[in-house]
């Protein structure tokens, strides 16, 4: 059984709130982003095994002239979900449809988006866990049918016809996996995870986008930024901004090791690449709360962020790096927090 749609119209009063990443950049990030995004799976650097996975997918679809089958992409912001989904785009020489979750409110949303979609389209759902209930009811049809029921006109007249829709590929992107429904998640035919980088590869894409920037940079440099990125091509992008910004003011422009160490001191980012808010994170729990466990919204209201973006955006760099756990009881500071901000752990002496 699929779900209907009422296709009576969209509400005039809603406000078209696209939560996307889009609000949370800077405005400079966003337009970075646009300009350093890789076109093709060859320029893409790292995630080797998923380029080698999509290259296979792609390569199968393109003989089998089909579309490519549903993706999900999922990982911390900043790792290239929306610009692998571009190149899937690019790659399969079809449309590019972005909207995200929040966007998409109503069943007739989804329905004006699918509608107007192309042969081979790729229609990306960016926070596709944020996507309302009843829109994703209405999604399942069209991923495996292609088939979109709609009820026109209300009352005793109305009737419910069927669409045919286009083939497409829906690529959905997540910071959240574990938020998507099971049956969303079952009809998608892949869903590769992104990893953080390694710093040869960070070190890799800051070089490439020097180039593109026109920025001269040496290898130590580019390492020193690479080393300081939280393993993410966003950040490293961003850091190299301020540290070009430092060399342009203070110096003569070449981004080297010594500008890049003074410049990103200047910016208050350490040498584990923990900022200002990675900071205040760690300072509220180790100072205010002991070390833990305090609970996720203690923890944001004390540093005066949301608790999505601690969660999204701040702790899983801090899990990874092992300086904060996750429990059952709420968050807690490991040793090797207390050691990196020179702090003492509870109950024992300063080494
Ligand atoms: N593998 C990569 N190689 C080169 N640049 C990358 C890579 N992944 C991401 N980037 C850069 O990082 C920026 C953020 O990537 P994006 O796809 O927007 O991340 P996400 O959608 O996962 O938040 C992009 O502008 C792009 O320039
Ligand atoms: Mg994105």
């Amino acid at each position: 059984m699929s779900e209907v749609v009422d296709l009576t119209g969209p509400d005039p009063e809603r406000s078209d709130d696209r939560v996307t990443e889009a609000a949370v950049l800077s405005p400079e990030d966003h337009e970075l982003d646009i300009a350093l995004r890789p076109r093709s799976l060859a320029e893409f650097v790292g995630q080797d095994r998923v380029k080698e996975q999509l290259a296979v997918l792609l390569q199968a679809a393109r003989e089998r002239v089909e579309p490519v089958d549903h993706l999900l992409f999922s990982g911390p912001p900043g790792l290239g979900k929306t610009t692998l989904a571009q190149i899937v785009a690019h790659e399969m020489s079809a449309g590019f449809q972005p909207t995200s979750g929040p966007a998409l409110e109503r069943p007739s949303d989804l329905a004006a988006i699918l509608t107007n979609l192309g042969e081979g389209d790729v229609l990306f759902v960016d926070e596709v866990h944020r996507m309302p209930r009843s829109v994703e009811e209405v999604l399942y049809p069209a991923l495996e049918d292609f088939s979109l029921d709609v009820v026109l006109g209300k009352g005793p007249t109305a009737r419910s016809i069927r669409l045919d829709l286009p083939r497409f590929t829906l690529i959905g992107a997540t910071t959240r996996p574990g938020r998507i429904t099971l049956p969303l998640r079952e009809r998608f035919g892949f869903s590769p995870r992104l990893d953080y980088y390694d710093v040869d590869d960070l070190e890799q894409i800051v070089l490439r986008s020097a180039g593109i920037l026109q920025v001269g940079a040496d290898a130590d440099g580019a390492h020193e930024i690479a080393r300081r990125s939280r393993g993410t091509p966003r950040i490293a992008n961003r850091l190299l901004r301020r540290v070009r910004d430092v060399a342009e003011v203070r110096h003569d422009g070449r981004v080297t090791g010594d500008i890049a160490r003074s410049g990103l001191a200047v910016f208050e980012v350490d040498e584990l690449g923990l900022d200002r808010l990675d900071h205040a994170v760690l300072d509220v729990l180790i100072e205010k709360f002991s070390g833990g466990p305090i609970g996720l919204t203690t923890l944001a209201a004390a540093v005066g962020e949301e608790p999505d973006t601690v969660e999204d955006v701040v702790e899983p760099y801090l899990i990874q790096l092992g300086f904060i756990q996750r429990t059952p009881r709420g968050r807690l500071a490991t040793e090797r927090a207390y050691a990196h901000v020179g702090r003492a752990p509870r109950g024992r002496l300063p080494i």
